[in-house]
């Protein structure tokens, strides 16, 4: 049977990975993002349906509900680095723009789409969000937003596991060839991220992508509540 997909910031990077795998698996899949043209042509060059939709703004996610009626995957991937408050506000007012700027990015985004959705979920269905490692270490307001989703996921799995629903978060160590970083990566960074992983290599967003696939597969149905890391070892687990 034909599986609906929905990946939230699914125009670039993670997200346009994650969806197109699903779509060669021949599932329905939606994509979002906020802007009109990326969404276009992301749908239309991986061969899926594209919805406009800030994932912070509640009316847009509950109309993104409606078109999409019932789901078996939802990936929460929309997010980012918050940009820099601009110069000129008073420092506490900069600062809490900032951390309520990576809340909404990071955290609220896969909170509003979740709760806009978690009625339509086949038994079966998976919530997959993509947080990241640096949610381990110095990660500032964006890793703390990160940190929160993982927090979050217990609690939604604890609440969507009995009617058969796994929800789970792919930490994601530094992952090259995506817009995250916005061309703003030095050489010197690049190296000292590829250093840090066992493997000796950056993540690839297919890399991510077999993990979310994996995660909604049959294979995983006993996996949920669980933070999933995947960095080539730069941060490890016991
Ligand atoms: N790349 C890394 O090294 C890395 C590491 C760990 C975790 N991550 C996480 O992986 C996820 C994907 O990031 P990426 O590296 O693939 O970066 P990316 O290429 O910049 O992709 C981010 C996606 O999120 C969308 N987006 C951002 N805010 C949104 C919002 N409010 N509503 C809807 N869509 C929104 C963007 O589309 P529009 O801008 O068009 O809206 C874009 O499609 C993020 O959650 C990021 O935090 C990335």
């Amino acid at each position: 049977m034909t599986r609906t997909v929905l990946v939230t910031g699914g125009t670039s990077g993670i997200g346009r990975a994650i969806a197109r795998m699903f779509a060669a698996e021949r599932a329905k899949v939606f994509i979002t993002g906020r802007h009109a043209d990326t969404v276009g042509s992301a749908a239309e060059e991986s061969g899926v349906h594209g919805v406009v939709c800030d994932a912070t703004d509640p009316d847009q996610v509950a109309s993104l509900a409606d078109r999409v009626g019932q789901l078996d995957v939802l990936v929460n991937a929309a997010g980012g680095l918050a940009p820099a408050v601009p110069g000129g506000a008073a420092p506490l007012e900069a600062l809490l723009a900032q951390w309520q700027a990576n809340l909404a990015q990071n955290l609220l985004t896969a909170v509003l789409t979740t709760a806009a959705l978690q009625d339509r979920f086949v038994r079966g269905g998976s919530v997959i969000s993509i947080g990241s490692i640096g949610a381990e270490r110095r990660g500032g307001s964006y890793g703390a937003a990160k940190a929160a989703l993982a927090a979050w996921n217990a609690g939604l799995s604890a609440e969507l596991a009995p009617g058969g629903v796994t929800c789970n978060v792919i930490s994601a160590g530094y992952v090259e060839g995506t817009n995250f970083f916005a061309g703003g990566l030095s050489d010197e960074r690049h190296r000292a991220l590829v250093e840090e992983t066992h493997d000796k290599r950056p993540g690839t967003a297919d890399d991510i992508a077999q993990t979310a696939c994996f995660l909604a597969s049959p294979g995983a149905r006993h996996i949920t509540g669980q933070t999933i890391h995947v960095n080539g070892g730069a941060f490890t687990t016991r």
